[in-house]
């Protein structure tokens, strides 16, 4: 016989004599002459209930079958007399795989997101990080199937890099040198050059895309930005698209498609996993998220926003003036409570933005764009490329970054094309259709400054 994750069994359209189960215990209860277990393997949100007869084989180590320990059992598959639950299985035998003596830190109660964190080696057999992480994966695919749909070519782009997409300077350097020796000379390095982990695939994406025309990474980026926010993460996976032939307008465009349909995937096609969350986790998700399903994204223009944000009464801690990056305060104001909606703000002042954006006609601001969600704030940034070799050449001089970036500039010298692309975080997406407030709670083993556990 062969085991069933509890997926399938719970989906029996009949009963069925014989069947074998496993998986963790998360409760037993002891009647006379006979127990119940529930039984959960983490392939979906519920669990089986056991009805263990004393007797049976196996059942003398009923006793320490305490929760969190493994069990596998076999037996019929019958409708359960039970409310809640359509089947259960009443066992002919049972067996103790693994033990959990009663020092198990997952005991049946509520615990703390905190402790949780501690514990993140087994927090994935709680009810709620079950469905953080089967809502994660479902993701994953459908990030996958959405662009191989509107055949986009996936582009695995390299995760130790010389080049710093952002110009922020927040990476991590890689090097076979000890520091606590004295370090030594880039030049002595393994790559015989400063080297670092990657902040974003973006340019050696603009490379792919400007060959196959409509490509996408998605992979690890690393940041070592010493920002200790419920948003941030040192390491997190983002998912950036590339398009040719295509400008600000377009990118916008598939940015919104994209988000929207994620929602739809989440809502639709994992409505258990989606209940809990809008039950225990944030009961304002459902309406929230059937708003991006229905309602149309907003637009407005940096300039729009600032004015926006200067009109209105709200006190903020950071002042608002043009030409001044916007606060996750701002961004949440727009999105939250001006708004009500997922907003896009685009061309922004040329100075609070990366090299390779493009220059707009107006001297001022670049074809950039920020995708702003209520209870995330950004969760895509964005722009059209510039193409235009002289404007980029001399942008690039001016930041310094004349020195091995020959490469880009060669995609402006020959066949250049107007493109365009966004980079979405992905654990920001995961947070937004789950309303899990912490970045560190839809994070596997999340890497924050101070925090490299595990
Ligand atoms: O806005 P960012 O910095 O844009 C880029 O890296 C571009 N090269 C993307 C592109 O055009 N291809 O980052 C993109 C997104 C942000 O909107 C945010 O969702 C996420 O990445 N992000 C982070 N997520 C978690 N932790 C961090 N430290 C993040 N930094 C950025
Ligand atoms: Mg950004």
């Amino acid at each position: 016989m062969r085991r069933e994750l509890i997926k399938r069994v719970l989906q029996s359209a009949e009963e069925r004599s014989e069947i074998q189960v496993a998986g963790w215990v998360r409760t037993r209860r002891d009647a006379k002459g006979f127990s119940f277990l529930e039984l959960n393997d983490g392939s979906c949100l519920g669990s089986l209930q056991v009805v263990v007869d004393e007797g049976i084989p196996g059942s003398e180590q009923l006793k320490q079958m305490l929760t969190g320990s493994a069990v596998s059992a076999f037996g019929a598959l019958v409708a359960s007399p039970a409310k809640g639950q359509a089947w259960e299985l009443h066992a002919t035998g049972v067996s103790l795989v693994g033990e959990a003596p009663e020092d198990y830190p997952l005991q049946k109660k509520r615990h703390s997101a905190e402790f949780m964190r501690e514990i993140a080696h087994l927090r994935p057999r709680a009810n709620l990080y079950g469905a953080v992480f089967r809502v994660r994966s479902r993701l994953t695919q459908a990030v996958h199937r959405f662009f191989a749909e509107r055949d986009f070519v996936n582009v695995h782009t390299p995760i130790i890099t010389a080049s710093d997409c952002e110009g922020a300077g927040e990476m991590f350097r890689v090097t076979t040198h000890d520091p606590l020796s004295g370090g030594g000379k880039p030049e002595e390095d393994f790559f015989e050059k400063a080297a670092y982990l990657t902040v974003s695939g973006q340019l050696e994406g603009e490379a792919f895309a400007c060959a196959l025309s409509n490509i996408y990474t998605f992979g690890p980026t690393f940041r070592a930005e010493n920002s200790h926010t419920s948003r941030h993460a040192a390491e997190f996976w983002m998912i950036e698209p590339e398009i040719a032939f295509c400008d600000l307008e377009g990118d916008m465009d598939l940015a919104e498609e994209f988000v929207r349909e994620m929602v739809r995937e989440v809502v639709e096609e994992m409505p258990e996993d989606f209940a809990l969350f809008s039950k225990f986790v944030d009961k304002g998700l459902e309406d929230r998220l059937q708003q991006v399903l229905t309602k149309p994204f907003v637009r407005v223009s940096y300039t729009e926003a600032v004015a926006i944000l200067e009109a209105c009464d709200e006190s903020f801690d950071y002042p608002v003036s043009w030409g001044e990056n916007l606060q996750s305060e701002h961004e949440r104001f727009l999105t939250e409570k001006h708004f009500q909606a997922p907003v896009t703000v685009y061309n922004y002042p040329t100075r609070i933005k990366p090299f390779y954006m493009r220059q707009n006609d107006d001297g001022k601001t670049v074809a950039a764009m920020d995708l702003l969600v209520p209870g995330i704030g950004e969760l895509i940034g964005g722009s059209q490329r510039e193409e235009r070799y002289d404007l980029l050449k001399s942008k690039m001089d001016e930041e310094g970054l004349s020195e091995g970036y020959d490469w880009y500039l060669d995609l402006r010298k020959y066949g250049t094309v107007p493109h365009a692309g966004f980079g979405l975080g992905f654990e920001r997406l995961v947070m937004f259709v789950t309303g899990v407030g912490n970045i560190r709670d839809v994070i596997p083993f999340p890497r924050t400054p101070g925090n490299c556990e595990f």
